[in-house]
């Protein structure tokens, strides 16, 4: 019943349709393609910095140029006046946002605004700077598909990137599947299921490693918002000259639970990495999982993850007896800055 009352879950359940309407919404913002050799910054923070991040593991080695996720008041020391950036921000009332928004105007770079409105859609629209729409009411956090394909696209406007419009189409039809498989119509013991009642009860410590590594920091802020608990992430092989001394000590911490987040293009020596880190912590965390991502293209592949990682921070919140969707803090916090 918790679960039929969250408008969390329909959101997430709807990622397939998010990402064909978010092509549409892209499309009918009417951009002109620009050439742009100082690459894309997208800037964003949360929710609509994750895009950013996504899209750019997607495009792996097919982006020709750079295309970085900027979170904070300013704009990398490397963006020029031929620097695409994108100002992703759901509400359009972000304030590291709209900062980078202005220092982007100031430096004479191209912009493009992705949001619902606000002052972002304001400022953009008297500016004449073109406005790429993103479906309403939803949680900033749930407009997932809707930034990441902004990015793409205006990567590939950019000539930054190729263009992954059939990509993009064929990933939601696939990915329909896996909302039947993992959703809550899904088997009890379906692996989202699993998984979330497994993770119940300890603090989640995520890991990456190419393709996943904003995967990994998804799950951890999906985790941190919908079931409201400490989460975090960190990437191989890196965490295995540091992070692992502390997971391989913690007894008396306790109560922490590994999962690897794994793909087909995952380094072989990353994979060997995987399962001795697995094994030399197996006395310390209360479980540890290793996922793979699901699908052919990187779009899919990606989203698959999105989807387990979303549902099983969904189910988190559940098992707490939590309400998914308010995030009192973040608007708190929002409240005393204004
Ligand atoms: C809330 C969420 C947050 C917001 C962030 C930025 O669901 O995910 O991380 O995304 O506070 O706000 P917006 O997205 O409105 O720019």
């Amino acid at each position: 019943e918790a679960l039929d009352a969250s408008d969390q879950l329909t959101d997430i359940l709807a990622i397939p349709e998010h990402l064909r309407d978010a092509l549409w919404k892209v499309e009918s913002a009417q951009i002109e393609p620009q050439d742009c050799p100082g690459g894309v910054v997208v800037a964003g923070m949360g929710g609509s910095a994750v895009g950013g991040a996504l899209a750019r593991a997607i495009l792996g080695d097919t982006a020709s140029r750079p295309l970085i996720a900027a979170r904070g008041y300013g704009l990398p020391s490397w963006t020029t006046p031929d620097t695409m950036v994108l100002c992703s921000s759901y509400s359009g009332n972000t304030e590291e946002t709209l900062a980078c928004y202005e220092a982007a105007g100031a430096l004479g770079a191209p912009r493009i605004a992705v949001t619902t409105g606000g002052q972002l859609a304001k400022q953009a629209r008297a500016d004449g700077v073109p406005v790429i729409p993103v479906a309403g009411g939803l949680q900033p956090r749930a407009g997932v598909a809707y930034m990441t394909v902004a990015a793409l696209q205006v990567a590939a406007l950019c000539g930054a990137a190729p263009r992954v419009t059939s990509e993009i189409d064929v990933a939601a039809e696939h990915l329909e599947a896996l909302v039947m498989e993992w959703g809550p119509e899904g088997a009890e013991d379906s692996l989202a299921k699993s998984l979330a009642r497994s993770l119940h009860g300890s603090v989640p410590v995520l890991a990456g490693a190419g393709l996943t590594v904003p995967l990994a920091y998804r799950w951890k802020t999906q985790i941190n918002e919908n079931a409201k608990i400490p989460a975090f992430a960190h990437e191989l092989p890196e965490l295995d000259h540091n992070e692992l001394v502390g997971w391989a000590g913690a007894s008396e911490l306790g109560r922490f639970a590994a999962v690897f987040l794994d793909d087909a293009d995952t380094h072989p020596r990353v994979k060997r990495r995987i399962e001795l880190t697995e094994h030399l912590i197996s006395g310390q965390a209360t479980s540890t999982h290793v996922i793979a991502s699901r699908g052919q293209t990187t779009v899919e592949r990606v989203f698959s993850l999105v989807l387990l990682g979303d549902l099983v921070s969904l189910y988190l919140a559940v098992l707490r007896g939590v309400d998914p969707t308010p995030v009192d803090a973040i608007e708190s916090l929002k409240a005393e800055l204004a």
